[in-house]
């Protein structure tokens, strides 16, 4: 008699399902004829119940088989008749594709604050409501509505955005540019995204930072490239593993993160930003800063960026509206050699046409108004306040047990737990308690780690969160 096999990758359910629709096909149970039930087949197949209760309804939305209540379940007479019916078999369909799902702890997380959204939120890498500028944002929705034309825009992005963009860059990051070599992204989840699908092939080599966020998407793992780490201690990388890297490995590009890093919050030192770009043009190999972070600093402005004092052009420069303003706003940007930009652009008019005008107008209109500044100074007092409730909270509730480097920008604090514990338990017992965090192993980094974003929760909420997650933790020690 067959039985599915446990040790094989396909769950248990499907194997039966399968081995169902073959058992029909060959005859074994003919068209209108009664299968036998739930429990029987579970009994046979040594499985749970609800393992055969998932089969059926597999087959069932395939149209194989029928159930009624109180006459069982019986193979369908029209799936054989003259003019089958078959429902397609989405969950097949589902787990096609070139992308790969999201990490678990990520699906887990999403799960949980979308099942109980008074959960303390120290999980979600953007700003609280009360930190985004929506007042001003609204008031120049009124003020400046955009009356232009509403028909297809040109894929590289709206123009004033773009110029926009060339006197903010200038000004705040010290990047000479011009629109010409702007391309507007949906975040800069897209940049990262063309670059990682229309710029490298499958099999490439890249070397990203360890821990980084880029370990937090399997965006590079479902375009094929293999990834090689450059350990970030707390002057950031070491440019001199990029070389050794590209001795070994050929590496093709090189992904950053140089101002207030997520998740660790460092800061790459001057003299690495210098011999990073040594190396680069050195191998001539490219280097991918993606900056969302640095206009957060809490006081004075972060370094140069690598784009700034890029002798050669090794820089594709990465920016965002997401963290310093509104995430759902969606909008990105990429500053790049005119050759590339030209690329991606032709990609984007592929895949989405480019981004609606409507959201880069709105961007654009306040970059350039005299809400922006003001807006950066109360982001700045709000994100240090912030920062300081949680050490403050850390220090009370968790002294000894945890250990961090208190970061000068960024809306993340990165945290070694003391005590080993498991983070998957950890994490379960925090939503229990009523607060979410993310593990940091989801960031690539040995478990042990947790990211704590200050940023999301209210101010008032982050010291009863920690506590929270204290309780948590000092049940799981014992
Ligand atoms: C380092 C880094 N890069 C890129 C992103 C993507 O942000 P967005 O697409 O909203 O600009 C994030 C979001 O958390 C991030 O932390």
């Amino acid at each position: 008699m067959w039985k599915p096999d446990r040790n094989s990758k396909k769950a248990l359910f499907e194997q039966i399902a399968d081995n169902l629709e073959q058992r029909i096909s060959y005859g074994e149970f003919p068209p209108g004829s009664l299968l036998p039930s739930e429990r029987k087949l579970a009994e046979q197949l040594g499985v749970n119940r609800s393992t055969v209760i998932l089969a059926f309804a597999e087959l069932r939305a395939m149209g194989i088989i029928e159930s009624r209540t109180g006459s069982g379940t019986r193979v369908s007479s029209s799936k054989w008749g003259a003019t089958p019916r078959h429902t397609p078999n989405w969950s097949r369909y589902s787990e096609g594709g070139s992308f790969l799902p999201n990490p678990p702890f990520m699906r887990r997380i999403r799960e949980a604050l979308t099942q109980h959204p008074s959960l303390i939120d120290f999980a979600s890498g953007e700003l609280a409501a009360e930190l985004a500028p929506s007042a001003e944002i609204a008031a120049l929705m009124r003020e400046q509505q955009y009356t232009g034309y509403l028909g297809y825009d040109n894929p590289q992005g709206y123009t004033p955005l773009r110029q926009s963009l060339v006197t903010y860059l200038g000004k705040y990051r010290g990047i000479q540019t011009t629109e010409s070599s702007i391309l507007i992204t949906s975040g800069s989840q897209q940049s990262l995204f063309l670059i990682t699908q229309c710029l490298l092939a499958p099999g490439d080599a890249v070397a990203i930072e360890d821990p980084s966020y880029c370990y937090s998407l399997p965006m590079f793992q479902s375009a094929g490239l293999r990834l090689f780490r450059l350990p970030v201690d707390r002057q950031g990388i070491q440019p001199g593993d990029i070389r050794t890297l590209f001795k070994k490995h050929r590496i093709k590009m090189v992904f950053l993160n140089p101002n207030f890093q997520n998740p660790t919050g460092t800061l790459l030192g001057s003299e690495e930003r210098k011999q990073l770009l040594d190396v680069a043009s050195e191998l001539g190999l490219p280097l991918v800063e993606d900056d969302p972070f640095s206009l957060t600093a809490y006081e004075g402005a972060p370094p140069l960026p690598l784009k700034a004092i890029d002798p050669v052009g090794s820089t594709l420069y990465i920016g965002s509206f997401s963290k310093i303003a509104a995430s759902g706003l969606r909008v990105g940007w990429m500053v790049a050699p005119n050759a590339i930009v030209k690329r991606l652009a032709d990609a984007r008019q592929q895949m989405d046409f480019g981004l609606s005008v409507i959201p880069q107008q709105i961007a654009s209109e306040f970059l350039k108004s005299s809400y922006f500044e003001p807006h950066l100074e109360r982001l700045h007092t709000q994100l240090l306040y912030r920062r300081d409730l949680l050490i403050e909270a850390l220090e009370k509730e968790l002294p000894d047990l945890v250990q961090y480097s208190v970061p000068q920008g960024g809306l993340h604090l990165w945290c070694k737990l003391v005590p080993e514990v498991h983070d998957g338990k950890l994490l379960e017992e925090t939503i229990k308690k009523g607060a979410v965090f993310v593990p940091g192993s989801v960031y690539g980094s040995d478990a042990g780690y947790v990211r704590f974003t200050f940023a999301r929760p209210k101010a008032e909420e982050i010291g009863p969160g920690i506590a929270m997650f204290a309780e948590a933790l000092r049940e799981l020690m014992g």
